[in-house]
């Protein structure tokens, strides 16, 4: 069975040009309760601890650059089949193939600037949600 959390952040992009509230306001919108929440900054080794699982990908190096530029913000969020239905609502990782009204679609500048992360199976939504959160940190 589906689980009801998924793990998102804001990248520093999107952060930086001020996004933040256009973003959590659609998110809400879209029926997504927020559970945790913080703004929070990774360093480039932090950031590729994150994405641990790109090591061997040509983007790896650049990728932890861009995501240790300036602050994220970290948020869990709660929703039936969050995961599935988070990545639908914020679209394709390549914005030039994300659907009209998704955040990648309206924020994201590149594939590699693409505005917001989401977990990719419930699984990594846990180990996700661990790397920034304890549980006491987490509603419910
Ligand atoms: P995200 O969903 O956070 O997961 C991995 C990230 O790597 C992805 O979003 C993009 O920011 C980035 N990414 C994925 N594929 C590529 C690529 N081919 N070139 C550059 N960056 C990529």
């Amino acid at each position: 069975m589906a689980g009801n959390r998924t793990f998102s952040m804001i990248k520093p992009d999107a952060v930086r040009d001020g996004h933040v509230g256009s973003i959590l306001q659609l998110i809400e919108a879209g029926g997504f309760k927020i559970v945790a929440m913080k703004l929070t900054y990774l360093t480039a080794e932090r950031a590729g601890e994150f994405y641990g699982v790109h090591k061997e990908k040509p983007f790896y190096e650049s990728l932890k650059e861009v995501m240790s530029e300036s602050p994220i913000v970290a948020f869990v969020l709660e929703k039936e089949n969050a995961v599935e239905a988070y990545r639908t609502f914020i679209g394709s990782t390549n914005p030039a193939n994300a659907a009209e009204g998704t955040i990648r679609k309206i924020y994201a500048k590149s594939l590699e600037r693409n505005a917001v992360h989401g977990s990719d199976s419930d699984a990594n939504a846990a180990i996700e949600t661990s790397f920034f959160f304890s549980q006491q940190e987490i509603y419910g």
